[in-house]
């Protein structure tokens, strides 16, 4: 079963287009990414199928129910992570995380001990005031407001932003962890390589549609390299030009960066004419893969 479902779903604002037919799919299970340049629709997708926001025209449904029709009941089962958080300053973040959980039907020791486990996760001092916390420390009070209630389903936009690397480790194992207890989980982000660390499948959003939907190990499966050469003198152009399988080829006096998809032997016979000082060979990271997208 898709537990989200996008038709052709559009959002104006006024004018300004937020996003325009545009379908997605996210199946139950999967951890599924969401990237694409500023203003491509990410959040506004996000705010759409959770219908904070309502839809100009289409439609979309969770858990198989139409969101417009059905938007608090299934909320009950979402844990959502807003890109912007805006919060009660002068509470404490333990009462404003009480007081979440209190809308919740779960038993309230069973919620206590949620808040005091994700807290100790993410080493969020639960007794200062939002008011007083820093920036990081407001994101985990979010994370925890969004997974406090144990949700079949995580919606994170943006997530990672103004954490620490090593809370963001343990954020992406705890996101893990939620994904084998059985939630599936939709998040927007800039940073590639957690996209490619966390999904299944990743989606590019690109003004306004989903342009394009990967499985992130069919990407990787495709083994493009990225070479990297600096020669002596100035790079003979004409060594490199016609083979097949280069891409992004890109000249800079005696450095020479391009993409090879291809025969190793076709492109080591090449280079083996270039006077070389130095060679650099990698797995191209998904930024590199999709950055065509952005331009
Ligand atoms: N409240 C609003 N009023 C008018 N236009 C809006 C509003 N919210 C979003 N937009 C417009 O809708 C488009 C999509 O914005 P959205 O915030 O969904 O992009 P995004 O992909 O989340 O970008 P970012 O990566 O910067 O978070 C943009 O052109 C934006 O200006
Ligand atoms: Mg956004």
């Amino acid at each position: 079963m898709n537990v989200i479902e996008t038709s052709k779903l559009s959002k104006f604002y006024g004018k300004e287009r937020g996003i325009e037919n545009l379908d997605m799919q996210v199946n139950e299970g999967e951890i599924f990414g969401f990237i694409g340049p500023n203003g491509a629709g990410k959040s506004t997708t996000i705010r759409t199928i959770l219908s904070i926001v309502h839809p100009t025209s289409g439609s979309a449904s969770i858990f198989g129910k139409d969101v417009t029709k059905y938007g608090p009941e299934i909320r009950e089962e979402i844990g959502y992570l807003p890109s912007e958080i805006f919060y009660y300053e002068n509470m404490k973040a333990i009462d404003l995380l009480r007081y979440s959980a209190s809308f919740y039907k779960k038993p309230k020791n069973h919620m206590e001990h949620r808040i005091q486990t994700l807290a100790k996760l993410l080493e969020l001092n639960l007794d200062k005031k939002i008011d007083d916390l820093s920036f990081g420390n407001r994101k985990k009070v979010g994370i925890i407001q969004g997974l406090l209630h144990e949700p079949k389903l995580i919606i994170l936009d943006e997530p990672t932003g103004g954490l620490d690397p090593l809370i963001q480790q343990k954020f992406f194992n705890l996101i893990q962890q939620e994904n084998k207890r059985g939630a599936s989980v939709l998040f927007s982000s800039h940073i590639l390589g957690e996209v490619q660390r966390l999904c299944d499948r990743v989606g590019i959003i690109k003004e306004g549609k989903m342009i394009k939907v990967e499985k992130i190990s069919d990407l990787l499966e495709k083994s493009t390299k990225r070479f990297k050469l600096t020669t002596k003198g100035k790079a003979d152009k004409a060594v490199l030009l016609n083979i097949t399988g280069i891409s992004e080829l890109v000249y800079n006096g005696n450095d020479i960066n391009f993409l090879f998809r291809g025969h190793l032997r076709d492109i080591t016979k090449a280079i083996a004419k270039l006077d070389l000082v130095n060679l650099d060979v990698n797995e191209p990271d998904l930024e590199e893969i999709f950055l065509h997208y952005y331009r």
